[in-house]
């Protein structure tokens, strides 16, 4: 998609020599991490974390010298997809399962560059259901505590299994239509035994970058 490799080779454009790079996970940061792949083909010396298996494939793939956190503090800057952007820069993540290391990632991050199409930018966040990462164990409780909350939790599925994470959980899909207080929703599904986190992404964004079907970059302005 045109919209999204501009999104994704503009953010590319932030990444310095010596950096410590988060690479994202999804069709977005797909483009990011190919034009950092060329970047470091021309010379370019940086070190990366992945947040997924497949991201870290893929950067194995075009010679990005990866690192963990074993060998590194933090990380300079990481380049992610949305699944929804509100006008604070808060986020919802996870459609493609990988929520929990790339939260891991930007949380350990001086700067977080996401990069979504213009579909992404939303008034307030909810549509897309939020996915919740859950351990296995007691999977039924965890569900029906998170159906209290007002949301129908559902288990994501692949050729009729439950999708595992990385981690080897499991994913439910949590459809509240409109999430009003983001922050608050967090920390109560954070709060459920059995829940390890959620796709709510609070405070961590510090730019936002939309490529748009008229093959325009822009960066928008936070609220
Ligand atoms: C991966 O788990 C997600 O958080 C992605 O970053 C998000 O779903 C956006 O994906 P696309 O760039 O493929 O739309």
């Amino acid at each position: 998609m045109e919209a999204k490799r501009l999104a994704g080779e503009k953010a590319a454009e932030y990444v310095k020599d010596g950096m410590i790079v988060g690479l994202g996970t999804g069709s977005t940061a797909y483009y990011a991490i190919q034009k950092i792949g060329e970047l470091v083909k021309q010379g370019l010396k940086i070190k990366a974390v992945a947040t997924s298996t497949s991201s870290e494939q893929l950067a194995r793939e075009l010679g990005i010298n990866l690192v963990t956190f074993a060998e590194v503090d933090s990380i300079d800057l990481t380049i992610d997809g949305a699944d929804e952007v509100d006008p604070h820069w808060n986020l919802i993540k996870g459609g493609g399962g990988a929520l929990l290391r790339e939260k891991i990632v930007a949380a350990a991050s001086k700067q977080l560059i996401v990069i979504v199409d213009e579909s992404k930018v939303v008034a307030q966040l909810g549509k897309f259901p939020l996915p919740v990462e859950v351990v296995p164990f007691g999977f039924e409780q965890t569900q029906r505590k998170l159906a209290e909350l007002g949301c129908e939790p559902q288990m994501r599925m692949i050729d009729n299994q439950p999708y595992l994470t990385d981690n080897g959980n499991y994913i439910f899909d949590c459809h509240f239509n409109e999430i009003k207080d983001p922050e608050a929703l967090h920390d109560r599904i954070n709060q459920i035994v059995g829940v390890v986190d959620n796709g709510l992404f609070i405070g961590y964004t510090s730019k936002v970058i939309v490529g748009s079907s008229d093959q325009t970059v822009t960066e928008l302005t936070r609220a």
